[in-house]
């Protein structure tokens, strides 16, 4: 049987600790997902609280193959099909970012087919349009909150991004995960600090909030990092005690996403944008697309998020970032070298 031809594009993101790939077509002016696998680290990377580098490229090396079989297998595409490879090239991890990019650009080499270099966050931003019925209208305001990354952006075209504000410290992500270990809480910390959240009084404790006056934009989260960590020294007898620990973890987690609702509107009607569309990994928090759900309809904003499992990293959104772009006539272009600290703005 003729299988119906469309215009295919393997993703590939190795850029921190997860291994992801994911055929996505273009269809009707749309990226649709055909199939993606993700395999997560985090088990690996527990035991030392953090993600260890080398471990991390030892993973995407043997995972890396073994997924693109699976995926193509699964999926019943063949090699032929392809239009082309798109590739996280940064920011992220220099050598896990190093793993795949050198297999998709072997791949793209032994095959003659086009490597798409995609940025991470460039993936993370476009996210929140995936699956939606309508199509990407610009401009929009951007909220990236990730592990590494905590910023808003007016998107203007593709390839038109410009920085509004960024973290003048730790990024949301990061500043969760050192607090949920000053808890005792596992790597990664985010969801274990949701989870934990749930049994607290986010009115238990006031922590302090980074540039919180005049509507400042700037972010800034080692603040309450360091405040928390003064406070439970402060409260070294409570230590054990879960319920003071789940009203810690409330309260934190209420001034980190109240903190991030709050700059993202601010900024919004500053700028005049119609469409807030967040992204990344720290968007899996429930009371933080709550809030901005609330926020976004009493400002009259429109809101777009992505599902949880499109917030935190994954392939098909670089897939679909290098099928939105084709569709729209941006040439796939490719960095000589991956960039560890890759911007968005170009
Ligand atoms: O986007 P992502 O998967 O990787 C990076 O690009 O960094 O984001 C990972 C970050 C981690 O800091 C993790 O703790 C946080 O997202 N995170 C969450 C939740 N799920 C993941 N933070 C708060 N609540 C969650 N449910
Ligand atoms: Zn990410």
């Amino acid at each position: 049987m003729d299988r119906p031809k469309k215009t295919l594009w393997l993703g590939i993101e190795t850029s921190c600790d997860e291994t992801g790939v994911a055929l996505v077509a273009e269809q009707d002016g749309k990226p649709r997902v055909i199939g993606a696998l993700l395999v997560s680290q985090v088990n690996r990377h527990r035991p030392y609280g953090g993600i260890v580098p080398e471990l991390a490229v030892r993973e995407h090396s043997r995972n890396l193959p073994l997924l693109v079989a699976r995926l193509f297998e699964e999926t019943g595409i063949a090699l032929g099909e392809l239009r082309g490879i798109a590739v996280t090239e940064g920011p992220g991890l220099a050598s896990s970012l190093l793993v795949g990019n050198a297999y998709a650009r072997a791949m793209g080499a032994a095959l003659d087919l086009p490597v798409f270099g995609v940025n991470h966050l460039e993936g993370h931003l476009f996210s929140p349009f995936l699956g939606a019925e309508e199509s990407i209208r610009f401009p929009f305001l951007g909220l990236v909150v990730s592990g590494g990354h905590t910023l808003l952006a007016s998107v203007e075209g593709w390839n038109r991004y410009r920085i509004v504000s960024a973290t003048s410290d730790d990024a949301a992500g990061e500043a969760l995960d050192k607090i949920a270990r000053l808890l005792g809480l596992p790597y990664p910390g985010g969801p274990e600090i949701e989870k934990l959240a749930t049994q607290g009084n986010p009115k238990a404790f006031r922590f302090p909030r980074g540039f919180p006056d005049s509507r400042d934009l700037r972010f800034s989260f080692s603040g309450v990092k360091t405040a928390i960590r003064y406070f439970l020294e402060k409260h070294a007898e409570e230590r054990g005690n879960p319920a003071f620990l789940a009203d810690v973890a409330a309260s934190l987690q209420e001034t980190v996403v109240q903190t991030l609702c709050d700059k993202a509107l601010w900024a919004a009607a500053a700028g005049g944008f119609r469409i807030l569309a967040a992204s990344g990994g720290v968007l899996a928090n429930r009371r933080l697309r709550e809030l901005l759900d609330r926020g976004c309809r009493d400002a009259g904003l429109s809101l777009r998020i992505a599902p949880s499992s499109l917030c935190t990293d994954n392939a098909v959104m670089i897939a679909s970032a290098a099928a939105w772009k084709n569709m729209a006539g941006v040439p796939a272009c490719l960095r000589e070298e991956i960039d560890p600290s890759l911007s968005l703005a170009m």
